[in-house]
Order: C-alpha cells, then sequence, then structure tokens
C-alpha cells in the first residue's frame, strides 16, 4: 500500500511537472521560428523614404522662371487691346509693386516659399477674365513652361475666377 501510494505521489509530481513545462517548453519552441520574423527577416531598404514630390512652383523653374512669367503677363495685358485700359497706365514705382505683388501671390499659389501680403485682388468683369488667361499662358510658355505645368497652373487660377467677379445681387 505503502508502495502504491509513493508510486502514485511520484506519478502526480512528474505529471504536474509536464503541465508546467509543457507551455513554457512548447512556447520556447514557437519563439525560436516566430512568423512575423521570418516575413520582416531581411536587411532594410537604404532609401525607405520616397522623395518629397516635387512643387509646382519648383517644376516651373523657381524664382527666375516665375519673374519672366510675371514680366511677361503684365507686358502682354499692357499691348491686349482689352486689358490695356487698366494695365497700360500702371508704371514705375506703381509696376514694380504690382509685379512683386504678383509674383508672391502665384508663388504662393504654386507651393513656393514666398507669401503674399497685399490686397484681394480688384473686381474684374467677365470680359477681362478671358484675356488675362490668355496673356498669362503665353507668358509662361514664352518662359518655356511645359504644357502639364502650365494645365496645372490654370487649374490654380481657375476657381478665383468667382471669387474677383463682382457679387451678382
Ligand atoms: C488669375 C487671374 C489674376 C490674378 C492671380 C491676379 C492677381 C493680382 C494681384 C495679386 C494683384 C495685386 C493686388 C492688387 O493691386 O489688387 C493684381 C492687381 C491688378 N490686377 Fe490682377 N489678377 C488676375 C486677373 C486680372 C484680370 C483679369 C484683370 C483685368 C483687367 C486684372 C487687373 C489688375 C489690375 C489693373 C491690377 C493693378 C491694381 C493697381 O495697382 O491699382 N487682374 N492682380
Amino acid at each position: 500500500m505503502r508502495n502504491l501510494l509513493r508510486t502514485l505521489s511520484v506519478l502526480t509530481l512528474v505529471l504536474s511537472g509536464t503541465a508546467l513545462l509543457g507551455p513554457v517548453a512548447c512556447g520556447g519552441k514557437t519563439a525560436k521560428v516566430p512568423v512575423m520574423e521570418s516575413l520582416d527577416a531581411g536587411p532594410e531598404p537604404v532609401d525607405a523614404e520616397p522623395p518629397a514630390p516635387k512643387t509646382l512652383y519648383e517644376r516651373v523653374g523657381g524664382a527666375e522662371k516665375l519673374s519672366a512669367v510675371v514680366d511677361g503677363t503684365l507686358k502682354g495685358a499692357a499691348a491686349h487691346p482689352k486689358l490695356k485700359k487698366s494695365f497700360a497706365k500702371i508704371t514705375g514705382p506703381k509696376l514694380e509693386t504690382l509685379k512683386k505683388d504678383l509674383n508672391d501671390f502665384l508663388c504662393e499659389q504654386m507651393k513656393g516659399t514666398c507669401k503674399y501680403e497685399g490686397k484681394d485682388m480688384r473686381i474684374l468683369t467677365e470680359a477681362q477674365w478671358e484675356p488675362f488667361v490668355e496673356v498669362f499662358v503665353k507668358a509662361l510658355s514664352d518662359a518655356g513652361v511645359g504644357e502639364a505645368e502650365r494645365d496645372e497652373a490654370l487649374t490654380l487660377l481657375t476657381p478665383l475666377h468667382d471669387e474677383m467677379l463682382p457679387k451678382k445681387k
């Protein structure tokens, strides 16, 4: 009887030990081959971050190109039959201010590093819009700005059309 009891208690010890060690042993085995780790294995790619996309301002050609576009636009406007009444009289320091304003405005719209701090654009008539867009696109093209960038610049300016027109009562 005593022998039987001893055998039983030894058995109990062995079984409970297996039960306790079981998960540890299992865990140990599993931990050696973790699924995610083996999937993630391999060297880190060197250039993980894609380069930031260039702004329209950069793609147009930066400060120098934009300055040529502004000059061309204002010269074109001063010569255009439907715009010259408004633009030809702007000369000297007034023209220089307008150049800077238009430059800062366009640069800001194209996500360049400028900040336009001038007043809102004056109220226009519908009849002046089309000719202005025409001279602006010609100035972009004369400055050598590509078609894709010209289209993008127009897409930026088109929403301004409604804001510039006199409010209908
Ligand atoms: C996308 C279209 C246009 C943009 C982004 C634009 C932008 C500007 C900016 C930033 C100024 C300087 C702020 C001011 O003086 O009010 C300005 C001035 C002016 N704009 Fe425009 N403009 C646009 C279209 C037009 C059109 C269609 C006309 C038609 C006549 C026009 C006529 C003028 C005139 C005459 C001034 C000078 C105001 C002055 O110095 O007294 N603009 N524009």
